[in-house]
C-alpha cells in the first residue's frame, strides 16, 4: 500500500499545477491507502509483463468484477446474429457508407435486439474506427445527419479517416433501477430473485452491448478491427473503461468525464467530487450490489481506479477531465492515470509520461496513455474528438 500523500508531495509541479487549497487540508487524502497495482494477493511483486498477464491481471480484473462492475453471464450468444436494418446507404456526399444493423439474439428469458449505426468512409484499404457507447438522446447519434451533435461529430471523423459507430446504451437496459425486470438482465437472467451480490450491473450491460458490435466489426472488412477505439462520456466513459478492460480486442479504450466509478481515484476525496454513496443512492442499478459495501467506506475497496485504467495495458489508453466539472474530480481522474503508468512499463512503454497536472487545453499525448483537461463543462465536444482522433492519429499512422 502506498500513501497517496506521499506521491503527491514528492511532486511539487503536480501541486503547484492542480492542488486546490481544499484538496490539501483534506484529511482524507492525507491518510488514503492506496492499493498496490503490481502487487500480487500473494505478496509477489510483479515486475515483468508475463507475471502480469499470468497472474496479477486476472487477478484485478476479477476483484472488479466481484466488487464493482458484476459479471456477466454470457460473453457471446450462439445465436447472435446481424442483419441490416436499412439498405446500406451512400451518405456525406457520397463520402461515406451508412451501415444500420441490428443486433439480435436470446437467453432464457426470451429475445432482445440493438440496433447501431456506422458510417465508414471510403477507402482503399480498411480503416480504424471509434465506437460512441451513447447515453444521451437519439437526436445526438442522428443516422440520417439532419441533426448534427458535437457528441458524435460524424462529419468530422469521417473526414479524418475513421469510421463513426455509435449505439444508445438504453437499448441494452434503460438507465433505471427497474427491479432487473427488462433490458439484457431479463434476457439472460429471467428471475431476479436469483441475482447475487456479483450480478452484473447496469454499466456492464451496456458495456457487453460494445463487445457485440465488436463482434460485428470483426466481421466487417471495411473496418480494422485491429484499430478500433471505444469511448463514452460521463456514465458511457464509465462503461467504456470497464468494456475494455475485458475486451481487449479494443486498441483504444477512452473516458471522457467518467468521474466516479470511471477514471476517478476513489480514495482522493475531493471535497466537490461524488463520492461512492451517493453514486449508490442515486444510481443503485449501475454497479453490482456488492459495490454498495463501499458507500462511505471508500478504503475497504480492494481496488481502485487506476487499476482499471492498468487493465488496458499494453493498449491504448485516454483520459480526458473538463475544468468545469469538479462533480468527476478532475485531479482524480489525472491521478489515476499517473498510478496505472506503471502497467506499461512492464512492457517498456511510457505510460503518460509525466506525473504534472496539465494547463487546461494542453493535451499530454506523448505516450501510450492520452490525457487532457478541457476548459468548459461536463461534456463530450468536438474539442474533446478532435483530441482523441490526434492521439489515434499519432499512434496508428
Ligand atoms: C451524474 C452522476 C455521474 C455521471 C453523470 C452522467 O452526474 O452522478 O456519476 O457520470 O451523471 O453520466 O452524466
Amino acid at each position: 500500500m502506498k500513501s497517496i500523500f506521499l506521491t503527491q508531495i514528492n511532486n511539487c509541479r503536480w501541486l503547484a499545477a492542480c492542488l486546490l487549497p481544499a484538496l490539501l487540508a483534506s484529511q482524507a487524502l492525507v491518510g488514503a491507502e492506496i492499493p498496490e497495482l503490481l502487487t500480487c494477493a500473494d505478496g509477489t511483486k510483479v515486475t515483468t509483463s508475463g507475471q502480469w498477464e499470468a497472474q496479477r491481471r486476472g487477478e484485478v480484473l476479477e476483484l472488479f468484477r466481484a466488487h464493482v462492475f458484476g459479471r456477466n453471464p454470457v460473453d457471446r450468444p450462439a445465436d447472435l446474429k446481424f442483419e441490416r436494418v436499412v439498405p446500406d446507404a451512400e451518405m456525406l456526399d457520397g463520402k461515406a457508407i451508412r451501415k444500420q444493423i441490428k443486433a439480435s439474439f436470446s437467453g432464457p428469458g426470451g429475445q432482445h435486439s440493438f440496433v447501431f449505426t456506422a458510417f465508414i468512409p471510403k477507402s482503399s484499404k480498411p480503416v480504424p474506427a471509434f465506437l460512441l457507447i451513447c447515453n444521451r438522446g437519439y437526436e445526438n447519434i442522428d443516422p440520417d445527419r439532419v441533426e448534427k451533435s458535437s457528441f458524435w461529430p460524424v462529419e468530422q471523423i469521417v473526414e479524418r479517416g475513421y469510421a463513426a459507430l455509435a449505439f444508445r446504451n438504453a437499448e441494452l437496459d434503460p438507465d433505471h433501477h427497474d427491479g432487473w425486470t427488462n433490458g439484457v438482465h431479463q434476457i439472460f437472467q429471467p428471475d431476479p430473485k436469483l441475482r447475487t451480490s456479483d450480478s452484473w450491473g447496469t454499466l456492464a450491460a451496456w458495456a457487453w452491448g460494445a463487445s457485440r458490435v465488436m463482434d460485428w466489426i470483426e466481421s466487417e472488412p471495411l473496418i480494422n478491427a485491429g484499430r478500433v477505439g471505444v469511448l463514452g462520456h460521463s456514465r458511457g466513459g464509465k462503461t467504456a473503461l470497464w468494456c475494455g478492460a475485458q475486451d481487449n480486442r479494443f486498441a483504444l479504450t477512452i473516458s471522457n468525464n467518467s468521474g466516479c466509478g470511471g477514471a476517478k481515484l476513489n480514495r482522493m476525496e475531493l471535497p466537490k467530487s461524488e463520492p461512492i454513496a451517493r453514486i449508490n443512492k442515486n444510481f443503485p442499478h449501475w454497479f453490482c450490489e456488492r459495490f454498495k459495501e463501499y458507500s462511505a467506506n471508500e478504503n475497504a475497496l480492494p481496488v481502485d481506479q487506476h487499476m482499471l485504467i492498468a487493465l488496458l495495458a499494453p493498449r491504448l489508453a485516454y483520459v480526458a477531465s473538463a475544468t468545469g466539472d469538479d462533480w468527476a474530480g478532475q485531479p482524480g481522474e489525472f491521478q489515476s492515470c499517473v498510478l496505472a503508468a506503471p502497467a506499461w512499463g512492464l512492457y517498456g512503454l511510457k505510460g503518460l509520461g509525466t506525473t504534472a497536472f496539465p494547463a487546461p487545453d494542453t493535451p499530454i499525448h506523448s505516450g501510450y496513455i492520452g490525457y487532457h483537461l478541457r476548459s468548459g463543462k461536463h461534456n463530450l465536444t468536438e474539442y474533446d474528438w478532435k483530441c482523441y482522433m490526434d492521439f489515434a492519429d499519432k499512434h496508428w499512422r
